[in-house]
């Protein structure tokens, strides 16, 4: 359907006007139901989302623009492996990775989830082997240290992940993870391992990926300078990827490579052998659960009624926000230490799937698409951001994301944390009316001229819409869930948006272009077949390292 010209649409566009000076604290006056209507508890979670802009006849809205785009039709697709991802002709099968064995699932000739139960088993043999010891490194050390070489979703998910499920670690292995080309990034790491009892993941759907790359071989070289002999690379150097031939090539021992498959997507990976590090750290009962955790939001996604479906109402009021309020940033706030990492993964989650311009048959979209995907964990984001999503001109939709357990009790600190997150909900739903805000100044003695300067600026808006997710615990299930909550939520917004959420093609032209440039750093004659902006810039570079302020890297002090 003709997104914007659909009746759908504009009902729903007439439907905001009506409701544009509705303020959502005369909603919940007049409403003594508003939470249980418009709140949904799943296993291990329960999601607020009451403090939005709406009343029912909005959501009755939205989930007709749901029906009528093809969620429905389209998620059955996605779950049996039909080829959704039309430009790349591919299957997106990330919920085959988690189904329960012994249920068979052909794609392409292949039996997908007999091909997953055979890398799991591979995933967990190796994990024991080297949790217990058993896998031992060249000079018969056991492992301490993992090092995961990957970047995008090679990185992201695994890095995530292992940093929110820190409480369940095992205890007998440290894992880094290296993504950036920047050498800062692996020589930090390699200050902090021993070659002897390191275990390198190099990890990379496609294995073409030039920082990986770079990233791996530099970190071979290391390893060699102290174990020498290239037979022990194998005992050192994993590969996990789509990509057989090029893992060979770049000399990693094919018995130690864990495969995937073109069918599940770099973002939508961690649940594949990319989790590798996650099963490493943890244990593979840990990722069992992840897994389990994600199977069960699948579980929910497939079978509940658009009005009740988590990802679908979350999606549904993305798109009212982004669509409608022209809100264009959603901010992720999780009110929990570990999952610092949580808005950047879903910053490519959402943004490298959803920030597209045009739709299924090719044409130029006349509606917004993919939000700016930001965050912070609280209390902290409070001290930095917090000001403009209060007082600032436009309305930023936000999801706070709260653990109802500590994984650290200690004090009242929880309490604490608890209180600021609930109270930055209401405060944002509330805000501060120019009566009150000058009641107040009145009764601090504020007055005259001092008190008409000052009372704009003391004044909240409100209104501002706020979603709740409460966690029992953040442990493996529940974070499995949260991850696949969000995915299918990405799903559905761009069904709606009538765009292809899992190709990335925008990626391609600054590495093209790189390519281009990287040799023209070293070459001994001014370049000027670019623009006069980059051929200065790249000048100036090749300047200054004529001038030596770059070292070569045989100077590098990690070597
Ligand atoms: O550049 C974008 C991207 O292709 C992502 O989609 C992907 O997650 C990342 O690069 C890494 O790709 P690979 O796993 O093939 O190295």
């Amino acid at each position: 359907m003709d997104l914007s010209r659909s009746a759908e649409w504009s009902a729903l566009v007439s439907h905001y006007h009506d409701l544009q000076k509705v303020r959502m604290t005369e909603l919940f006056d007049g409403d003594p139901d508003r939470f249980a209507r418009f709140s949904i508890s799943l296993k291990g979670m329960l999601v607020d989302y009451s403090k939005n802009r709406i009343i029912p006849r909005t959501m009755e809205l939205l989930m007709e623009l749901a029906r009528n785009s093809g969620v429905e039709e389209r998620r059955a697709q996605m779950f049996a492996g039909e080829p959704i991802n039309f430009t790349e002709r591919r299957a997106v099968l990330h919920t085959a990775l988690r189904r329960p064995r012994g249920t068979s699932l052909m794609v392409d000739g292949m039996d997908a989830s007999a091909e997953v139960a055979d890398v799991l088993d591979q995933m967990n043999r190796f994990t024991d082997r080297v949790v217990s010891g058993e896998w031992t490194g060249y000079s018969g050390k056991r492992m301490t240290d993992i090092v995961n070489i990957g970047i995008g979703g090679s990185d992201l998910g695994p890095y995530m992940v292992t940093e929110a499920l820190k409480p369940f670690a095992h205890g007998r292995l440290r894992v880094h993870f290296v993504s950036n080309v920047d050498g800062t990034h692996l020589a930090e790491v390699l200050k902090s391992v021993n070659p002897a009892s390191t275990l390198f993941v190099i990890a990379s759907k496609t294995f073409t990926t030039q920082e990986t790359l770079a990233n791996a071989m530099s970190a071979r070289e290391w390893f060699l300078r102290s174990a020498v002999d290239t037979a022990h690379v194998a005992r050192h150097f994993v590969a996990v990827s789509t990509n057989r031939a090029k893992v060979e090539e770049f000399g990693i021992d094919t018995e130690n490579m864990f495969r995937f498959w073109d069918w599940v997507g770099g973002r939508y990976s961690l649940w594949s052998a990319i989790g590798l590090p996650i099963a490493l750290y943890l244990g593979f009962d840990r990722f069992r659960e992840l897994l389990a955790g994600a199977h069960a939001m699948d579980e929910h996604f497939l079978n509940a009624p658009l009005e009740t479906n988590v990802p679908v109402v979350l999606a549904m009021l993305g798109i009212w926000y982004n669509n409608f309020f022209d809100a264009r940033s959603h901010a992720i706030i999780p009110y929990d230490q570990y999952l610092h990492r949580f808005p950047a993964y879903l910053q490519q989650l959402d943004m490298e799937s959803n920030g597209k311009r045009v739709d299924r048959i090719g044409q130029e979209i006349d509606y917004a698409t993919g939000p700016v995907i930001w965050g912070e964990p609280g209390t902290n984001a409070q001290h930095a951001f917090f000001q403009l999503m209060h007082q600032g001109p436009g309305i930023v939709p936000a999801d706070f994301i709260l653990p109802l357990r500590s994984q650290n009790p200690m004090g009242e600190h929880h309490d604490m944390l608890v209180a600021n997150c609930f109270a930055q909900t209401e405060a944002l739903m509330r805000g501060k009316s120019e009566d009150e805000a000058r009641a107040e100044l009145e009764a601090s003695g504020v007055e005259g001229m001092d008190l008409k300067l000052l009372l704009p600026h003391k004044v909240f808006p409100g209104n501002r819409p706020t979603n709740t997710i409460l966690l029992e615990e953040l442990d493996p299930f529940t974070l499995g869930s949260l991850i696949a909550m969000y995915e299918h939520k990405v799903f559905v917004q761009g069904i709606v948006w009538d765009i292809n959420s899992f190709d990335q093609w925008g990626v391609e032209l600054g590495k093209q272009l790189a390519k281009v440039i990287l040799p023209e750093l070293g070459s001994k004659n001014e370049i000027d077949s670019h623009d006069s902006s980059t051929n200065s810039l790249i000048n100036r570079y090749r300047e200054a390292k004529a001038e030596g302020a770059t070292p070569p890297a045989e100077q590098l002090s990690m070597f």
